[in-house]
Formats: structure tokens, C-alpha cells, sequence
């Protein structure tokens, strides 16, 4: 499977502090993996550094063979790499439409794509984002970053103050968009089972270092491992 995101030795932070440390990563075309970890893992951070919003102090990231680091976010964006951040960046005072607008110069054509992917978005295009559920204000954050034809998707702690059924729904949403469109997903996830379920293959970061690597598969028969990768007592290199 051909990469189109990887990170190699990439370190990355705040000023001097290291949040993330000499981490390789790889998204193949059309997969989807999870990045997981305990709070201050360096999660957003891997995140914003692949978008351009963090500059690494080491390694490489490139998107499709081609080199990131040094790229300005908006450039980022445009290569091909969406981000849909924790805070979901809408902007809560315009409608959903004006929301959707921000995406696209040709909003005409693509909501009819974003409302088949989301049908609720299709009633509400004239509600303002503030007045949303938190539900549809995912959906709303992820249409915005997908009616930009993204190569890949990072996903910022979608599960966030969301009840579990409707986390449940916008995985099955997103695993449907995927499968039609071929589209790679980052997903940063706390929720792990919902992570577990959603994904092929995880990494698993502890403060700033990835303690595991490998098939979901491999977790799922020795769930010791996710455990010790959590705790930070596991090492890296696990593979299917
Ligand atoms: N703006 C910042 N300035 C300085 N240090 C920061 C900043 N943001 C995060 N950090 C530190 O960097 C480390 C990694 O944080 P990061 O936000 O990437 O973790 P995370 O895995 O996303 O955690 P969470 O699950 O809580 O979202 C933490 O030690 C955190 O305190
Ligand atoms: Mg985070």
C-alpha cells in the first residue's frame, strides 16, 4: 500500500519542550488509523505539526512524496491534508450554509455531496452553527473540511461531550464517505473502543513516544498490549 501521509523521526513542540519525540507514522491510500494515547500524549500536537500549524524541530513529514515541513497551514490545506481540530473551528454565528461556504467556490454543486454524506445538514443549512447540536456541529465541522476534496482527514477527538450513540453513528458516516471516496483518515481518538472498531491500524503515543504500532487486530487477541502501551511500560516495533 502506497503511503500518502508519512512522518519519519519527526519531533515536534513547544519552544524548547519536545511534545512529541522521533515519531515514524504512516497513513496508507484509503486507510484509516488511529492515533491513541492518555492526555498530553502529544495527539493534537502530531496533528497540528502535519497541518503546518506547528513547525517540527526534526524528521520529516510528507503528504504523497511531497515535503510539508516548512509549509505555511493554509498551503498545507490545499496540498490536500483536512483538519477538523478539537474545538471544531466553526464559526457560530453564520449559518451552515455560510459555514459550507467558507469551503468551496462551487457550494451549488457540493451540497448536494455534503447532504448525501449528512442528510440531517440538509434541513438545517439556514440554522445558525451556535444553534446546533454538538452532533451537527461535528457533522458541520466535518462537511466543511471535506467539500475541500481532502487526500487526508485528521480527525481531532471526534467522541468529544458526544454521547456514544451519536460517536457511533458519525464513525459509521465517515466509514461510508471513506469507502466511497478512498479517502486516508488520522483519527485522534480517547474514546479506545470506539477508536478500536473504527480503525485497521493504531499507534499508540506516551508522553511524546509512540510505545505501540500495529494491527487492530493484534490488540484485539492481546489487549495486555494497548494496556502497557497506555501505562507506558510496553515498546515499540509490535506489527501484524
Ligand atoms: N500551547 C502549548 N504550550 C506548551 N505546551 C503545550 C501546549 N499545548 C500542549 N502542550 C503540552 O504538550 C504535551 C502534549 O500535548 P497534546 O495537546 O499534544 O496532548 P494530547 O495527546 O492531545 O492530549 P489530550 O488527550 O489531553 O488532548 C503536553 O505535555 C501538553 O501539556
Ligand atoms: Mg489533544
Amino acid at each position: 500500500m502506497s503511503a500518502v501521509l508519512r512522518l519519519a523521526g519527526m519531533t515536534s513542540g513547544y519552544g524548547a519542550v519536545a511534545a512529541v519525540r522521533d515519531l515514524d507514522l504512516e497513513v496508507g491510500e484509503g486507510e484509516v488509523v488511529g492515533l491513541l494515547g492518555p492526555n498530553g500524549a502529544g495527539k493534537t500536537t502530531t496533528l497540528l505539526t502535519i497541518s503546518g500549524l506547528l513547525q517540527p524541530s526534526r524528521g520529516s513529514i510528507e503528504l504523497l512524496g511531497q515535503d510539508l515541513a516548512g509549509r505555511r497551514p493554509h498551503r498545507v490545506a490545499r496540498m490536500g491534508v483536512g483538519h477538523v481540530p478539537e474545538d471544531k473551528s466553526l464559526f457560530y454565528q453564520l449559518t451552515v450554509r455560510d459555514n459550507l461556504a467558507l469551503g468551496t467556490r462551487t457550494l451549488r454543486r457540493d451540497l448536494d455531496q455534503v447532504t448525501s454524506w449528512f442528510p440531517e445538514l440538509a434541513r438545517l443549512l439556514n440554522r445558525k452553527a451556535g444553534l446546533l447540536s454538538g452532533g451537527e456541529q461535528q457533522m458541520l465541522a466535518l462537511a466543511r473540511t471535506l467539500i475541500r476534496r481532502p487526500r487526508i482527514l485528521l480527525i481531532d477527538e471526534m467522541s468529544m461531550g458526544l454521547a456514544p450513540i451519536i460517536v457511533e453513528r458519525l464513525f459509521g458516516m465517515i466509514g461510508d464517505i471513506q469507502r466511497e471516496t478512498g479517502l486516508s483518515v488520522l483519527l485522534v481518538e480517547q474514546h479506545v473502543a470506539m477508536a478500536l472498531g473504527a480503525c485497521e491500524r493504531v499507534y499508540v503515543l506516551n508522553h511524546g513516544q509512540c510505545m505501540f504500532e500495529g494491527a487492530v487486530q493484534v490488540l484485539r487477541k492481546d489487549p495486555a498490549l494497548l494496556e502497557a502501551a497506555y501505562l507506558g511500560t510496553s515498546a515499540v516495533g509490535q506489527t501484524a
